[in-house]
């Protein structure tokens, strides 16, 4: 097994969406659909998807509201140019070549909302711990975080035959991400005000969670 799959590069980058779509079985758009659409977003909101990918997630948050802007951060060739392909059409994506792994490069206090959707769990976990103090710096305070991940409330001892076999085919990291407390981990660094909703059978795990006022 790989210890991370995040970096994802050649055929698998170029046809992200389509290959999530089929390995759910036609269920991603449904369940990513929803996600958003719960997301707290406002108008005017300046949003960071951290991992953006192929833009699907930011194109689809930009329709949530009025006078949105998203960063669209990434550091996959083949995802930066999709980025910068779907941000020639919808202006509201402002694609940025970053890694999450530095210190991101933007001001203290200034993004309303940061997004990560299938990213935290392929780091290590003082690379996540980082990560998350630099969402904490970055946002505004009472500012949002919304993660989509697998849900750490899974025992994978207990689980089905089909969760391991999931579990078994997903990276290393994957497997130890969920014997982790992310609302501990998260309260630790001062996010408060916890809210989730559940996909893929509350294998997956939409949570939002706001820095300190
Ligand atoms: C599993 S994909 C998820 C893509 C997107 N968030 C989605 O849900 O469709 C992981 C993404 O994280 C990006 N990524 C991996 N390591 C990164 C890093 N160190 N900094 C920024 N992005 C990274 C990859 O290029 C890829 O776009």
């Amino acid at each position: 097994m790989a210890r991370t799959k995040i970096e994802v590069k050649g055929f698998e980058a170029r046809f992200y969406d389509y290959l999530m779509n089929l390995i759910t079985l036609g269920y991603y758009p449904y369940f990513i659909n929803s996600a958003i659409k719960s997301l707290p977003v406002k108008d005017n909101f300046l949003i960071l998807d951290a991992g953006a990918g192929t833009g699907r997630n930011a194109s689809l948050i930009s329709k949530q509201a009025e006078d949105i802007k998203i960063v669209c951060m990434d550091i996959g060739k083949e995802f930066l140019k999709q980025l910068a392909k779907k941000s020639e059409k919808n202006k509201s994506l402002l694609p940025v070549k970053a890694s999450l792994k530095s210190f991101l490069p933007f001001r203290a206090n200034s993004f309303d909302m940061t997004f990560m959707c299938f990213v935290l769990h392929g780091f290590e976990h003082e690379e996540r711990l980082f990560v998350l103090k630099e969402f904490y710096r970055i946002l505004k305070p009472g500012g949002y975080f919304c993660l989509i991940d697998y849900n750490d409330e899974i025992n994978l001892k207990k689980a089905s035959i089909i969760t391991k076999i999931g579990f078994y085919l997903e990276c290393d990291l994957a497997s130890e991400f969920i014997t982790h407390n992310w609302e501990k981990e998260l309260s630790k660094i001062g996010f408060k005000n916890f809210n989730y909703k559940f996909y893929f059978g509350k294998k997956v795990r939409l949570t939002i969670c706001q820095k300190e006022d």
